[in-house]
């Protein structure tokens, strides 16, 4: 389990990062437009029955003398983390700062990236993006691309019921600069955009990521604690609006970050490849046993294996 002094340090610097941008603009009565990357995660997860909003929700509140008000409050943080704790924390500072001394934001709410490669960085290897593949800062489908390329297992957590909202790191770099040309008015409130394109559950990803690969899928413990099955639906219509054209994973751009890992698989530490931090007493490491793998061949066939394309 995370100990004490991680869970301060992550405190400590995400907020005050966020905390002395604010306060330094005001001190420095400069007229600057603040774009935060925040993310999915501050909404939690439960999607059953509804379309998660753009950040704010509308709702009635029945007050003195049965009269009913109607309020649009930020959507309720419903965090998963210690560090998804501290976007939601960002969340009423700058709903603060924006109200108090005006300042422009933009908080953009991200799901999980993938690939690694975008037409800038293609130009030249040394544009080429970092890549966390670790089980602390790796995210999931880029984990599962590294680890085919590796030849290590798909670490798929618990049953991979988990459904997140994903984007390609092309169109993160084109919502930021939408973000940027649309900023708001100086009095607004933040402006809040869901930055995302398409939802996903874990297994299906690994089975997906196997099939191209040929890669073996092990059915790991979950070392967070998190819902084993959900549903996502997400609106991110300020884009569309704005003129994101999504890229999806149907597009073969898989392939580039599976390339980029087999290029420098000499470089992964494969004793960091498993999430070993557990996310309370009670969770276990997501490491691979052999119970592990024979719960990921039982899961079924995962079809015949399909050549990897190359996008590039
Ligand atoms: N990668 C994802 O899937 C994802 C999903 C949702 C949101 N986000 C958010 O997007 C942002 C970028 O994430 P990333 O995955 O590119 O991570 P990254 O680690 O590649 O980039 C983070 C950058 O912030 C810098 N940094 C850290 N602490 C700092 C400080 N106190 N002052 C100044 N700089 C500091 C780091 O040096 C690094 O360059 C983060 O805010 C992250 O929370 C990422």
């Amino acid at each position: 389990m995370r100990g004490a002094c991680p869970k301060r340090y992550t405190v400590d610097n995400n907020i005050n990062a966020t905390h002395n941008i604010l306060a330094a603009l005001v001190l420095l009565d400069l007229d600057a437009h603040v774009v935060h990357l925040g993310t999915m995660g501050v909404y939690g997860y439960d999607g059953a029955g509804l379309e998660i909003p753009e950040g704010y929700q509308q709702i009635m509140v029945r007050g003195d003398d049965n009269v009913i008000h109607n309020r649009e409050i930020l959507y309720p943080s419903n965090p998963g983390s210690i560090y998804h704790m501290t976007k939601t924390m960002d969340q009423l500072m700058f709903q603060f700062y924006a109200k108090n001394d005006g300042i422009r934001v933009t908080d953009l709410h991200q799901g999980i990236v993938w690939g690694t490669q975008t037409d800038e960085t293609r130009r030249d290897e040394r544009l080429i993006n970092r890549f966390a593949y670790d089980g602390d800062y790796g995210t999931v489908l880029n984990r599962f691309l590294m680890q085919a390329a590796i030849g290590y297992p798909l670490t798929v957590h618990g049953t991979g019921g988990q459904t997140r909202a994903f984007i390609h790191i092309r169109d993160t770099v084109r919502c930021i600069e939408l973000a940027i040309s649309n900023p708001p008015e100086k009095g607004d409130r933040p402006v809040i955009r869901n930055q995302m394109t398409e939802t996903h559950r874990v297994r299906e990803l690994a089975d997906l990521v196997a099939r191209l690969t040929g890669a073996e899928v092990a059915m790991v413990d979950n070392p967070r604690k998190e819902a084993a099955e959900n549903d996502l639906r997400v609106s991110n219509a300020s884009f569309l609006k704005l003129g994101l054209n999504p890229t999806t994973l149907a597009e073969g751009l898989l392939s580039d970050t599976y390339q980029v890992a087999q290029k420098y698989a000499d470089r992964i530490n494969r004793d960091r490849v498993a999430a070993a931090t557990v996310w309370t007493k009670n969770q276990k490491p997501g490491v691979v046993t052999v119970k592990a793998l024979e719960e990921g061949k039982a899961r079924g066939d995962t079809g015949d294996v399909v050549q990897m394309q190359d996008s590039a």
